[in-house]
């Protein structure tokens, strides 16, 4: 098996895993288990759902999510009673308990009394009961409601032994422009820029007639005639994840008042637009992701893979959290197939692979009412007597046999860099085209390090970088001068360095930096451009060695100031530019190369960065990446495959040795150790 580099070693020897995880791994070994409900069911189903439960090998279980209305049937009541015979029985069964802070679902009596508790969309229409989700982040009487539910369910479990993780509220994200939002947004404003003149400047007022005279004129970016100021929605997005976090974190701090040694996590969805994870991430002590694939989405695989290395990101390297997955089909999209036999399995090992010490489903039991009663669950309406219930069991048992996965380091040399703040500002309206986005750039760079089996950290802006050999920005449309001045300092101090099109364009105010482009990077990447021209249909280029490939959707008229070029336009005109700078190397791309071109450009990054991937010749489909000293294999394709391996090794979950070659069918996994001469298992 190849060894690992010095730099990954490195990583193994240092990486600490955090408190909060490792309180829940600690002689549990991976985490398994899902959403239950069990206030869906009479009491005489639980007793069958524990024993079902125990047989799957579940040690953990998210309880209340939806329960407000069960334990707060009318305001000021409590009904705690269910709850505890629910957690006395977890906790016989010796089943660890994620206990929700049932806050993401109001019961309609909050509503029908308080209707401002309710939210307000961007036409001024209040959303109504009857659904889920419906609070205003920034309504006090919800606020108020929802502490006081939430110290009493923490006093009442501070202590149980079957509490572990509390779970506040689900998949945060709403917004909301009433009236008391507008208020909250005038104070977040007042808190960043002071006086209104600072403000008038931030938000380019003087742009069609838009100054403020008063902070009461400032409301919240309601629908209007014309597209809006993209510097007034910059800030509201801004403040939407902000009031839902400041939401999050007076939750969180009632709990951490009444249970100070129990980990505090909220279920994050991924690249999700309306929040910034990387401002929430640091307030929470698990990271925890909920994530659906899309069976029929050929890229499925890649994408789930670059939500884990967020997740891994968003948790600094720490084990993170799969809250959610479906065990088969999703009752949310329009068409929804079921899950090939076997995809359960593959899916899940590819997040432990990927830095994952839990994983759990959306939900235990299928729902026989409600608007998820088609979704699928670990146990069917059909009963445990299925293919996929089956397949449920097998897989939890399977997951000991990873015990010692848990907390074990993804080492990456790659980092790739993503903002949610860029995100908003790139895809405001009015920019030269829409086609270029922030997520789906992020996913073309991040495919071919993919299929070259090479670990990538996804980091935010202001990471260190000083670890990385090779650092990728897709896009920073949006760049602060001190990000830019970093990205500089990494590649004169000898990293390497890739910038995607249409980067540092703007500042944090979302105003044009002027001159020639990308004003704060044109020196390190010894190269600038004058005009974004996006193209209709196929754009031919030719690398400088001749030969030629497609881009699409945009182009730069550039000109290289020192850098050299590496790909052309058939037009004329530099494509890809490739800088000496200091003791590194940076590379600039000025449209939006094919998949393959990508990849080569991917595989002569790497080069200049002497990074490789953790096996060479990986064949087509085959995700390959190391988690400490276990090298997993996963076969995503549709034909069987062989993979070379350069030493012997042994499968932690069959038990079966592979010497030089290793045969794997579709979506079949391979937990790789090194075999001591002794057939026992050692360390790299
Ligand atoms: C989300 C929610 C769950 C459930 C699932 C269905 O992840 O958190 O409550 O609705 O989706 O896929």
């Amino acid at each position: 098996m190849a060894s690992l580099d010095n730099a990954a070693a490195r990583a193994v020897e240092t990486f600490q895993p955090g408190p909060g995880m490792h309180t829940l791994t600690a002689g549990r070994g991976l985490l398994f288990g899902g959403d239950y409900n069990p206030e869906q069911w009479p009491e005489h189903v639980w007793a069958e759902d524990v024993e079902l439960m125990r047989a799957a090998g579940v040690n953990l279980v998210t309880v209340g999510v939806f329960s407000w209305a069960r334990i707060e049937p009318e305001q000021g009541k409590r009904d705690f009673a269910w709850l505890d015979r629910v957690l006395d029985l977890m906790s016989e069964a010796g089943i660890a308990v994620d206990l929700a802070t049932p806050t993401a679902s109001p019961p309609p009596w909050l509503g029908h009394r308080r209707p401002q508790t309710l939210p307000v969309d961007e036409s001024g229409h209040r959303l109504w009961y009857g659904s889920r989700n419906q609070f205003c982040p920034s309504s006090p009487v919800y606020r108020e409601r929802a502490l006081a539910l939430v110290a009493d369910l923490a006093t009442r479990y501070a202590g149980h032994p079957a509490l572990a993780l509390w779970h506040v509220g689900n998949e945060y994200g709403q917004i909301c422009h009433c009236d008391e939002s507008a208020k909250a947004f005038r104070t977040w404003l007042k808190d960043r820029y002071g006086d209104l003149d600072t403000l008038n400047d931030a938000w380019g007022t003087t742009f069609w007639s838009q100054r403020y005279s008063d902070w009461a004129e400032i409301i919240t970016p309601r629908r209007a005639p014309s597209m809006i100021n993209p510097s007034q929605q910059l800030d509201w997005r801004r403040f939407c994840s902000d009031a839902l976090l400041a939401h999050f974190r007076a939750e969180r701090d009632v709990l951490r008042a009444r249970t100070p040694d129990t980990p505090i996590t909220t279920n994050f969805m991924g690249l999700f637009k309306p929040v910034d994870y990387w401002s929430w991430a640091d307030e929470e002590d698990i990271v925890s992701n909920d994530h659906y694939p899309d069976p029929s989405d050929p890229l499925a695989p890649a994408r789930a893979a670059l939500t884990h290395d967020l997740m891994r990101g968003l948790a600094k390297g720490r084990p993170w959290l799969l809250m959610e997955q479906s065990t088969s089909a999703v009752n949310w999209r329009p068409h929804n197939p079921p899950k090939p036999p076997g995809r359960l399995r593959l899916e899940s090992l590819q997040a432990v692979a990927r830095g994952a010490d839990g994983l759990c489903y959306f939900q235990w039991r299928a729902s026989r009412f409600g608007a998820e009663r088609f979704h699928s669950a670990m146990l069917p309406h059909a009963g445990p007597d299925t293919r996929l219930h089956a397949e449920v069991r097998a897989h939890g048992r399977e997951l000991r046999e990873l015990a010692s996965v848990a907390g074990q380091p993804v080492p990456a040399r790659v980092a790739m860099v993503f903002d949610w703040p860029n995100w908003w500002a790139l895809e405001e309206r009015g920019r030269p085209s829409d086609r270029l986005n922030a997520t789906d750039q992020l996913f073309c760079y991040y495919l071919p390090f993919w299929e070259r089996g090479v670990s990538v950290d996804l980091v935010p802006p202001s990471a260190d970088l000083r670890g990385y050999s090779l650092v990728v920005v897709p896009n920073l449309f949006l760049i602060s001068d001190e990000d830019a001045a970093a990205l500089s300092g990494y590649v004169r101090g000898g990293g390497v360095l890739v910038v995607g099109p249409f980067s540092g364009i703007v500042d944090q105010r979302a105003h044009v930096r002027t001159g020639r482009f990308p004003a704060p990077l044109r020196d390190v990447l010894g190269a600038s451009g004058e005009e974004h021209r996006p193209a209709d249909g196929p754009v031919r280029c030719r690398w400088t060695t001749g030969t030629e490939f497609a881009a699409h959707t945009w182009t730069e008229l550039v000109a290289a100031e020192g850098a050299e070029t590496m790909a052309e336009f058939a037009e004329g005109g530099p494509a890809v530019l490739r800088h000496r700078s200091g003791q590194g190397v940076a590379w600039y791309v000025a449209t939006m190369p094919e998949p393959d071109a990508l990849g080569e450009l991917a595989t002569r990054a790497l080069a200049d960065a002497g990074v490789h991937g953790v096996l060479p010749d990986l064949p087509r489909g085959v995700e390959a990446v190391r988690r400490g000293d276990v090298l997993f294999l996963l076969n995503h394709g549709t034909d069987t495959v062989r993979v070379p391996l350069p030493h012997a090794a042994t499968d932690l979950l069959t038990g079966s040795a592979a010497d030089g070659e290793l045969t794997l069918s579709p979506q079949e996994v391979a937990a790789l150790v090194n075999p001591s001469p002794t057939g026992n298992r050692v360390r790299s």
